[in-house]
C-alpha cells in the first residue's frame, strides 16, 4: 500500500453533494481530494437519475404533444422508435456532462481517486480501486455516498425484474409493464414506457400518487392518466411468480386478490442510504434506525470534523438539496459561518402535466393546526394555457392567517418545474399575498395562474368570480 497523503478536505462520494462540495472548498483555498467508487463523477443523479430519466423524458412529451396538436387541426404519422439512438441521444448528454465535471475539477486541482472508500479511523479513508489500495488522512471529510434503490424482499431473481437504473437502460419496450410504486420515479419511467407503447399498470400502497403532495393538486394528473394507465392505489403487489411466458404479479386490492401477467416489473418504492460498508460503526458516527447519517445544520455529524450531506442524510433525496448542503459543508470546514436554513426545498415530479409543491402542503397545515388562506386558480380558466394546449392544471397558495405571509404553494401543469420558483422565492422573502398580486405578471403567461390564486386571496382578483367579501 502506498503512502498516505494527506488533505484538508477528503469528500467520499462524488455526486451532486460530494462533487459540489469537493468544488467549493477547492475555491475557497482548500488542498481537496474526492474519492468516487466510479470513474465519472456525477453519481446517480447524471448517470442514472435526474439527466437519463429527463432526457428520455423530453421524448416522451414530444411524442405526446405531436399527438395532442391534432386538437389543434395539425396531425403526424405515428412516431417511428429507433431505440438505440435515443439510448445513444442519453449517453451523449450524460457524457457531455460528466466530461465537463472533470473539467472543472482540473481546473480547480481537485485531486481525484477513483475507488471504494471506507473510514479506518477518524482521521483516515482507505481507499480500494482497480490500481489496489491506497490511504488518504484529512482535517475534515465530508461523506456524500448517496442512495441505492430498495428491494423488495422475497422478489425473484429475473432480468425482468427492473429497478429504476434498469429501466433507464431502455432495453426493451415490454408490452404489459407494471409499476409498483406510483412515486416520481414510477410514474416519471411509466410516462416513458407508454410514450414508446407500453401498456402501464401502476400499483400504489397509499390512497393517492405522489403522496407527499396534496391531493387535489395530483388529481389532473390522475384524471389524465386514469384514461391510458390501469392506476390502482390502496393496492399492493403481494407476491411475483417467474414463467417463461411473463411475470405473474399477485395483486391485492381493497376487493380481494387477484393474479395477473405483465413482460416487465419495475419496482419503484423509495430509495436507501449508503451508509453501510464505510467504516462509520468504527469510526462511531451516529446513524439513525433507518441508516440515514445524523447532522447538525452546519452538516456535521457526531464527529466534529466529519460532515454528512445529499441522500445519506435523509429525505427529501433531491440533487438540489444535496448541492446546497454540499457548499453548507464545504463552507463551514473552511473556517466560514454557514448554515443549511433553506426554508424549503421544492419538488417537481417530470409528469405531463408536472407537479411541483413547496413549503408547506394544505395537509401538513391542517396537521400542524396552522390556520391558513387559500386561493386556487384552475388552468381551464387561463388564457395561456388554453392557447398552449395545457389547460389541465391548478395553482394553489397557501397563506398564514397569522402573519399573512405565504407558506406554501403547489401547481400542477405544464412547466410548474420552473413556475414554482417564484413561490419558493416569495416564501424566503416572506412576502404575503398583497406583494406578489401588486408585482405585475406578463399577459398571456402560465405563471399569471400563481399571481391570480395570490389574488384570490389578496381579494383583488378580476379574472375570476368576485371574491368573497372578507
Ligand atoms: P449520489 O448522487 O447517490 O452520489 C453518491 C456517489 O457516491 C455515487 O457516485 C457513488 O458511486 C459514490 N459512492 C458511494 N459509496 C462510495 C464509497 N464507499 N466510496 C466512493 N464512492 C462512493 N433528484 C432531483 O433533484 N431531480 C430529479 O429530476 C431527479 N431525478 C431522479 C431520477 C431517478 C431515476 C433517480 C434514481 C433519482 C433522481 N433524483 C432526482 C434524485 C437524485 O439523483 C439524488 O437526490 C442525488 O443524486 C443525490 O446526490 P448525492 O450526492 O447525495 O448522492
Ligand atoms: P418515492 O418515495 O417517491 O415513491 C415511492 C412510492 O411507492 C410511494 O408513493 C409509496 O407509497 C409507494 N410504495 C412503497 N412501497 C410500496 C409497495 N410495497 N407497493 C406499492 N407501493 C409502494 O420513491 P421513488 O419513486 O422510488 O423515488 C425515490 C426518490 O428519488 C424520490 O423520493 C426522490 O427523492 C428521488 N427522485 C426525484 C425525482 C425528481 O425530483 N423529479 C425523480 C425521481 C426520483
Amino acid at each position: 500500500m502506498s503512502n498516505t497523503q494527506s488533505y484538508d478536505l477528503v469528500v467520499l462520494g462524488g455526486g451532486p453533494g460530494g462533487y459540489t462540495a469537493a468544488f467549493r472548498g477547492a475555491d475557497l483555498g482548500l488542498d481537496v481530494c474526492l474519492v468516487e467508487k466510479h470513474s465519472r463523477l456525477g453519481g446517480v443523479c447524471l448517470n442514472v437519475g435526474c439527466i437519463p430519466s429527463k432526457t428520455l423524458l423530453h421524448g416522451a412529451a414530444v411524442i405526446e404533444q405531436a399527438r395532442e396538436i391534432a386538437d389543434f387541426g395539425i396531425t403526424y404519422n405515428d412516431p417511428k422508435i429507433d431505440l438505440e439512438a435515443m439510448r445513444a441521444k442519453k449517453e451523449a448528454i450524460v457524457g457531455k456532462l460528466t466530461d465537463g465535471l472533470d473539467g472543472l475539477a482540473k481546473a480547480r486541482k481537485v485531486t481525484r481517486l477513483v475507488g471504494s472508500g471506507i473510514f479506518e479511523d477518524e482521521k483516515t479513508i482507505k481507499i480500494s480501486g482497480e490500481e489496489g489500495q491506497s490511504r488518504v488522512s484529512f482535517k475534515h471529510a465530508i461523506i456524500a455516498t448517496g442512495s441505492r434503490p430498495f428491494i423488495i424482499p422475497g422478489l425473484p431473481e429475473d432480468d425482468r425484474i427492473w429497478d429504476s437504473t434498469t429501466a433507464l437502460e431502455l432495453r426493451e419496450v415490454p408490452e404489459r409493464l407494471l409499476v409498483i410504486g406510483g412515486g416520481i420515479i414510477g410514474l416519471e419511467m411509466a410516462q416513458v414506457y407508454s410514450a414508446l407503447g407500453s401498456e402501464i399498470t401502476i400499483v400504489e400502497m397509499l390512497d393517492h400518487i405522489i403522496p407527499p403532495a396534496d391531493k387535489d393538486v395530483v388529481q389532473p394528473l390522475y384524471q389524465k392518466l386514469k384514461k391510458s394507465y390501469t392506476l390502482l392505489t390502496k393496492t399492493k403487489v403481494t407476491g411475483v411468480e417467474s414463467h417463461k411466458k411473463g411475470l405473474k404479479a399477485r395483486i391485492e386490492t381493497q376487493n380481494g386478490e387477484e393474479d395477473r401477467e405483465f413482460d416487465a416489473i419495475l419496482v419503484a418504492v423509495g430509495r436507501r442510504p449508503n451508509s453501510e460498508d464505510i467504516g462509520l460503526e468504527k469510526i462511531g458516527v451516529k446513524t439513525t434506525d433507518r441508516g440515514y447519517i445524523e447532522v447538525n445544520e452546519q452538516q456535521r455529524t457526531s464527529i466534529d470534523t466529519i460532515f454528512a450531506i445529499g441522500d445519506v442524510v435523509g429525505e427529501p433525496m433531491l440533487a438540489h438539496k444535496a448541492t446546497h448542503q454540499g457548499k453548507v459543508a464545504a463552507e463551514v470546514a473552511s473556517g466560514r459561518k454557514a448554515a443549511f436554513a433553506a426554508l424549503t426545498v421544492p419538488s417537481v415530479a417530470y409528469t405531463r402535466p408536472e407537479v411541483s409543491w413547496m413549503g408547506l402542503t394544505e395537509k401538513e397545515a391542517k396537521e400542524q393546526n396552522i390556520a391558513y388562506d387559500k386561493g386556487k386558480f384552475s388552468w381551464g380558466a387561463s388564457g395561456r394555457a388554453l392557447s398552449a394546449g395545457a389547460a389541465i392544471g391548478t395553482s394553489k397558495v397557501l397563506f398564514s392567517k397569522e402573519t399573512g405571509r405565504i407558506i406554501g404553494a403547489a401547481i400542477c401543469g405544464e412547466n410548474s418545474g420552473e413556475l414554482i420558483h417564484e413561490a419558493v422565492l416569495a416564501l424566503e422573502m416572506g412576502a404575503d399575498a398583497e406583494d406578489i398580486s401588486k408585482t405585475i405578471h406578463a399577459h398571456p403567461t402560465l405563471s399569471e395562474t400563481f399571481a391570480f390564486a395570490c389574488e384570490m386571496v389578496d381579494g383583488s382578483i378580476t379574472d375570476g368570480l368576485p371574491p368573497k367579501k372578507k
